[in-house]
């Protein structure tokens, strides 16, 4: 099973980057996994369709070889940041070739308050639903007060999450 994880922050330090490698870290064998980076992605605009970025090609690329995809996403001012909205963008076009249709999405999300980005996960589970994808509504995956589940490093440290994670791949792998 090939698995990709989109990561919703360009933050050095991000907790949503740390738990999509706690992720990568706890995947069961027989499964691959890659992290796909958003950072080099241009605004979208329309007009550069008729043209589209190597880089947003490249995504494209990316989504469609995967048999699943995960999405960790930062809730910003009660939904998800830009830069991920401009990746599901990117991902949406051209018109009729929405590279989620079909594919098997699992939202996750982790936020220094106590409602693990979940207002942002339901935005973006909506976004996805319109371009086709076949959202998983369980299970759900809020990781709430994240500044006290990861080491300095980065490094998941919280048990519970780790189990969460450990059940959610038992899903995902099913
Ligand atoms: C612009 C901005 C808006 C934010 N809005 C919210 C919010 O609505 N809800 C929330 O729980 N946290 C909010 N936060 C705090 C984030 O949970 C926190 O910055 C988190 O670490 C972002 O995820 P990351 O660590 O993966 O970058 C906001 C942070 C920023 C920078």
């Amino acid at each position: 099973m090939n698995v990709l994880g989109i990561v919703g922050s360009l933050r050095k330090q991000s907790f949503n980057r740390s738990l999509m490698t706690a992720f990568v870290n706890q995947k069961p064998e027989g499964v691959t996994m890659e992290i796909a980076d958003i950072s080099t992605l241009p605004f979208f605009n329309e007009d550069d369709e008729v043209s589209f970025p190597q880089s947003a090609q490249n995504l494209k690329a990316q989504v469609e070889n995967a048999d699943v995809i995960i999405i960790a996403t930062p809730e910003y001012n009660r939904s998800v940041p830009g830069v991920l909205k401009n990746a599901i963008d990117w991902l949406s076009r051209p018109y009729g070739k929405n590279s989620f249709s079909g594919k098997k999405v699992f939202v996750v999300g982790a936020s220094v308050g106590p409602i693990g980005a979940s207002m942002a996960q339901y935005d973006l589970k909506k976004m996805l639903l319109h371009g086709n994808a076949t959202v998983l509504g369980q299970p759900e995956f809020f990781v709430g007060v994240a500044g006290n589940k990861f080491n300095e490093s980065g490094e998941l440290t919280d048990e519970a999450t780790q189990d969460h994670i450990t059940s959610a791949w038992g899903v995902l792998t099913q």
